[in-house]
């Protein structure tokens, strides 16, 4: 949550802020800032989005080469143009940009209010600034040392640059549980909170870790600890494209994220999927498969859409592992006092590897002596460098606020968890894996097929797009489908949707059917189809109106529904990675025929690094 970019070097510094905290914007855009350090600092900051800073700033010619910039999603103090960073401290000797939550901010300020210390925001980034400065000027120390030692008395998380007007020549940053990587140019470093706005200038890149502070030059870099010892940075080559980090035609990145599944699930199984030899492999479990296979609990954690992914890995661990699976929200699991065994696997999925509850739960199952593995998609992100071993999704760059590629892809690396631990327990023989496999290898081409047919599916949105409420029903593997389908319409369309096992309808949520109540139901042939054919006479025999998700050439859901959305015929396990498409491309097109920001929902930011 929000978006942190900064350079330092020879080229104008302003151009290179602006366009990063666009590539930012998705991290949170209830207001945006730049401070560039010419004689003194000048601060820009407006609230709304990246464009309003941009008409704030007009044609006034900046030509500093030293910049911070920052893009909020507001935590403390309304979204305002005085609460919008970057934050000068009171006597204007630092600026400094802030990710994260200063939990004991209230204490600190009124502390140095009582040292004569004067505020204009209510944020708690301005308190860091203020405790800087007032250590800076009371403790006669440079820059660095100020920053260490206000650091030092902070309880919280952090991401942050400070600029110091005395000491013009570098920036500081600083990491504890907000993300920052340094890009490496020749004779320039460029800061940020994620590679976006940095893959551009350059590949080479270094991810600090908790703890560290960097005192950046043009030309030097020197990474420290916080207590001042001395590290060796580490360079990273990021495998990312520009390319990837462009709409690349489309009207949003969630259009072409969901455009883009096809390829993302491919690159996923990618030398993990071997059609050629019958084999799944994946390279990230090996050592850990000795105990994965002998594990008799796996709790699977994660919050919102990877959640979801991860009640689907529930049913095909079930299936294919035979191994109890739980399935834990993130940030309920953390606030209970769950019970975790030595011998239990714990799986946390997350696109952004940043989400604060999931890092969390992380320590906890640690500090309980679990297995703890990570399905994520930010190479180099938090998540992966606390769990023991882990799968990369390999989706690619995520940048619509509401996740749909990162989704198929989860559920494909589960997929390839669960057939490949049943397969070494022995519970799938080689007919059934060679069939499995094969399939498997189908599901992009099949992809394809339902996004062709996305004309249709807007028609259908068109009809629908003045809903006020919305049911999705499903069973079995389709349950977590119904789940996510009514997730996507309420974030980018603000329609309210609810997801619910078809069974439970009659529950409960049958009273809400009148003929104003659209139910999506994800109705493909499986096992449950006549029950869920019963399910859609009861919401028929109300007058509700029924839009289907059923499997090609299927005739009586057909007869039944008002409008159906096919989907090729798949094994059962694979029906999430279908179903699921028509879903996202729904919500989609209702969204954006509301006039719906659909990348940038209100209130939501990508990765959700609060608690
Ligand atoms: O980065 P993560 O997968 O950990 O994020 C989890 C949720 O915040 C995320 O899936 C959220 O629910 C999305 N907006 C859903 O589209």
């Amino acid at each position: 949550m929000c978006g942190i970019v900064g350079y330092i070097g020879d080229r104008v510094a302003l151009p290179i802020l602006l366009n990063g905290l666009k590539r930012l914007e998705y991290r949170g855009y209830d207001s945006a800032g730049v401070a560039i350090l010419e004689d003194l600092p000048l601060v820009f900051k407006k609230k709304g989005k990246v464009a309003e800073l941009e008409k704030h700033i007009g044609n006034q010619k900046l030509t500093g080469s030293i910049g911070i910039g920052h893009t909020r999603w507001a935590t403390h103090g309304e979204p305002n143009d005085v609460n919008a960073h970057p934050h000068a401290s009171m006597n204007g000797k630092f600026v400094i940009i802030h990710n994260g939550i200063i939990e004991n901010y209230a204490r600190l300020r009124e502390r140095l209010e009582a040292r004569g210390v004067t505020f204009k925001s209510q944020t708690d980034t301005e308190v860091l600034a203020n405790l800087i400065e007032y250590i800076y000027e009371k403790g006669q120390v440079d820059a660095e040392l100020a920053v260490r030692l206000a650091l030092s008395k902070v309880i919280g998380a952090y991401g942050l640059v400070v600029m110091c007007v005395g000491e013009p020549d570098k920036l500081i940053a600083a990491r504890k549980g907000s993300p920052l990587v340094i890009g490496v140019g020749n004779e320039e470093y460029f800061i940020a909170s994620d590679a976006t706005p940095i893959v551009e200038y350059t590949k080479s890149v270094i991810y600090l870790n908790d703890g560290d502070v960097a005192v950046i030059k043009k030309d030097q870099l020197v990474l420290k600890t916080m207590k001042n010892d001395s590290q060796s940075p580490v360079i990273q080559e990021l495998s990312i494209d520009i390319g990837e980090i462009d709409k690349g035609g489309y009207d949003h990145f969630m259009l072409k994220e969901i455009f883009e599944q096809p390829r993302s699930i491919q690159d996923t199984f990618r030398g993990r999927v071997r059609s050629e030899n019958n084999e799944i492999h994946l390279g990230g479990l090996y050592e850990v498969m000795p105990r994965l296979i002998e594990s008799k609990r796996i709790i699977i954690i994660a919050c919102g859409t990877s959640w979801h992914a991860g009640l689907v890995g529930e049913y095909l661990f079930e299936d294919f592992a035979r191994v109890n699976v739980e399935v834990e929200y993130a940030s309920e699991f953390r606030y209970r006092n769950p019970i975790i065994n030595k011998d239990d696997v714990v799986i946390a999925i997350s696109q952004s590897g940043e989400t604060a509850d999931t890092l969390a739960a992380i320590r906890l199952a640690k500090e309980n002596g679990a297995l703890v593995l990570g399905i994520c998609n930010v190479v180099g992100s938090s998540i992966p460098r606390e769990t023991h071993a882990g799968v990369y999704t390999h989706a690619g760059p995520e940048i619509g606020v509401a996740s749909t590629k990162a989704f198929t892809c989860q559920v494909t690396v589960l997929a390839m968890m669960a057939i490949s631990i049943g397969r070494s327990k022995g519970l799938i023989d080689d007919t059934n894996y060679r069939k499995l496999i094969q399939e498997f290898n189908q599901i992009p081409e099949k992809i394809g097929e339902i996004l062709s047919q996305s004309g249709h599916i807007k028609q259908i949105a068109d009809k629908y797009k003045n809903s006020t409420n919305s049911l999705y029903l499903g069973r079995g593997y389709l349950f977590p489908v119904a789940l996510e389908g009514a997730l996507k319409l309420k974030e980018i369309s603000y329609i309210h949707a609810e997801g619910y096992p078809a069974a439970e309808m009659k529950h409960g949520p049958i009273a809400l059917i009148d003929q104003n109540m659209p139910v999506v139901v994800v109705a493909t042939k499986d096992s449950s189809y006549e029950k869920i054919v019963s399910n859609i006479q009861e919401v028929k025999a109300r007058n509700g109106q029924v839009i289907a998700v059923v499997t090609k050439g299927d005739t009586i859901i057909r007869q039944m529904a008002d409008y159906v959305f096919e989907i090729p015929e798949t094994e059962t396990v694979f029906t999430p990675l279908l179903s699921v498409i028509p879903l996202q491309l729904f919500s989609y097109y209702i969204a954006v025929m509301r006039g719906c920001n659909v990348d940038q929902p209100r209130n939501l930011a990508k990765s959700v690094t609060v608690e």
